[in-house]
């Protein structure tokens, strides 16, 4: 168990044995947190200011008779403030805790109480439309989510949910059989089709005579018209080949590519089951879902305010033409998933403007009887220098290829610099793990909701809370090792004394809390900066300790110490996806 859980459940027992039946029932104790102030104690708790004025008991005195009540062979307690319980660990405690750690592979971290079947939605670009740099983040975010929740024991299934039955099929379909370059497909089939879609685009805009082709090849895709589904079938083929050759650069897998045509047989079905069951209803021609009135209209997501007055937004699942839309085949995913997977969590990491969307369709599953946990994970923009969308300098959506690529480049002048010695080789793979871990980490370091400017010189510095930053932590502790020719057995106690190698061994010892509390909130940020502040912890360590100087219990401690962070932070920045390079 966790330290703050554990103190948590001792002080409801010291909490009952004060107050007996005075203690209200259905009061839940607050978990205990990490302390804001470190000079004070280590955790602390707000319980007893919670409760004292429901028992009739000043906050103070109420947290003084639960201290005396309060085992304390886990820590030593302390009054603070108007009534705070502070708790400071008994270093023989953070000993014996670290030592543990030693000795297990998953260093501590617990499974989860109850494993869930997740599934989790991200990437999911679209089919010769420009990847949007907001892909980006949906595709390391989650990635990194998929990750710590299969190592916390559940169930996942990573689920790229590929916009491959859009309305832009008209316009590749007309491009591909009138203006398509057969030598420019056959090269870079992705950037053809992009292109294609771009110039269709453009010249729609100067021909009106031009959209109604292009309609009309998309009614032929759809009726089933066999020239079409072939050359659709080549256009998803290539983006697959493309896509793919990305994700294994950023070492990124999905477990299924059940994209939206995949649901095409069920949308029609699904209308008709919402029609019958009166959750939705005609409305000019077009198959709609409104409001039922279970949310205060500040939380209505099928309402919006207009000139002070709340108006109906339903969700349209069906047009008056019959052609269906993003959210029918959102309904009809989430049922696959939820009969299929047997899913109790979805998990959509999906930029924060189709926030509306997601309310909807997760509103229309409440209507419809269908519960889970499901999420929309979203996340804001990256902006250039100048605080705007990133684009590139001719203004276009950067694609994620050149990023990786530029990554990888800067990566390689970093290694070049350090260490001009290497074997060709080996700098390449440094490079690449340098490159993209840079990439992952200043997105993955962000809360997720802020936009976040992208800056590649902030983003490969080997100072500050960047991966380049952690690697070379991860190195430095890795070095001390070879010089004793990897010759390292984990003592049988640790002595913990100097300030220094306490505050690291507390910062170890929480990893255990950490991790799951990434995943709660589905922020990585959490982990990010717990592994920047233990890295700097170490290097704080390492100059106040010496560690092969030392003797004795000393030096066992402090090698322990060096290799339990090597540890959590190769593990740590495992969860994101990034390789931790042995040296660089
Ligand atoms: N293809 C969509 C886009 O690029 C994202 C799909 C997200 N997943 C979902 N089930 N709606 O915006």
């Amino acid at each position: 168990m966790t330290i703050p859980n554990e103190l948590t459940e001792q002080l409801g027992t010291a909490l009952k044995a004060v107050l007996g039946d005075a203690l209200p029932s259905e009061f839940t104790v607050p978990a205990v947190s990490v302390a804001q102030d470190a000079r004070y104690g280590d955790y602390q708790s707000n319980a007893a200011m919670m409760l004292a004025k429901r028992v009739g008991m000043n906050p103070r005195e109420l947290a003084g008779k639960v201290m005396e009540a309060m085992d304390s062979s886990l820590a030593s307690t302390e009054i603070a403030g108007p009534g705070f319980i502070n708790f400071r660990i008994h270093p023989e405690c953070l000993a014996a805790r670290a030592g543990q750690m030693l000795h297990d592979e998953r260093l501590g971290v617990a499974k989860a109480a109850q494993p869930k079947t997740i599934v989790i939605d991200f990437s999911a670009p679209n089919v010769a439309k420009p990847m949007h740099v907001g892909h980006i983040r949906s595709t390391i975010i989650g990635d990194t989510l998929a990750r710590l929740a299969r190592f916390l024991g559940h169930t996942v299934i990573s689920d790229n949910h590929i916009g491959d039955w859009g309305t832009q099929f008209g316009m590749i379909l007309w491009g591909w059989k009138n203006i398509l370059d057969q030598a420019e497909l056959e090269k870079n089939p992705i950037d053809a089709l992009l292109n294609v879609y771009k110039q269709v685009n453009l010249k729609c805009k100067e021909d009106e005579t031009l959209l109604p082709l292009c309609k009309a090849e998309l009614v032929k895709l759809q009726g089933g018209d066999e020239e079409n589904l072939s050359i659709w079938n080549k256009c998803i083929a290539v983006t697959k080949t493309g896509l793919q050759k990305i994700y294994d650069q950023l070492d990124i897998h999905f477990d299924y590519w059940l994209g939206e045509s995949a649901y095409n047989d069920a949308l029609s079905p699904l209308v008709d089951k919402l029609l019958a069951d009166g959750i939705a209803r005609e409305s000019d021609g077009a198959v709609c879902v409104f409001s039922d009135g279970y949310h205060k209209p500040q939380e209505d997501p099928f309402l919006v305010q207009k000139d002070g007055e709340w108006v109906p937004v339903p969700a349209i699942i069906r047009k008056a033409d019959g052609g269906f839309l993003y959210a029918t085949t959102d309904l009809a995913t989430l049922d696959y998933r939820t009969e299929n997977f047997k899913a109790d969590a979805i998990w959509y990491v999906v930029g924060a403007p189709q926030e509306k969307h997601f309310k909807q369709i997760f509103d229309i599953e409440r209507m419809r009887g269908i519960s889970g946990d499901f999420r929309h994970v979203a996340f804001g923009s990256i902006l250039g220098k100048d605080r705007r969308p990133f684009k590139t300098r001719s203004g276009d959506t950067v694609s994620l290829q050149d990023v990786i690529d530029e990554a990888i480049e800067r990566a390689t002048k970093v290694v070049e610099e350090k260490s001009p010695d290497m074997p060709a080789d080996e700098k390449a793979a440094v490079a690449q793990a340098v490159g993209v871990g840079a990439i992952k980490f200043a997105e993955l370091s962000q809360n997720r909701l802020s936009d976040y400017i992208f800056d590649w010189d902030k983003m490969l510095a080997l100072t500050g809370d960047t991966a380049p930053y952690l690697q070379n932590s991860y190195v430095r502790v890795r070095s001390i090792f070879r010089k004793i020719d990897g010759e390292f057995t984990a003592p049988e106690t640790l002595t913990l004394s100097e300030p220094a190698e306490l505050t690291l061994a507390r910062l170890l010892v929480r990893y255990a809390e950490v991790v799951p509390a990434t995943l709660d909130d589905c922020k990585p940020n959490l982990l990010a900066a717990y592994l920047y502040e233990l890295a700097k912890a170490f290097h704080s360590f390492y100059e106040a300790c010496p560690v092969l100087r030392s003797e004795g219990e000393t030096r066992a401690t402090r090698l322990a110490l060096c290799e339990l962070t090597s540890r959590v932070l190769k593990q740590g920045m495992g969860l994101f996806g990034i390789t931790m390079p042995d040296r660089m």
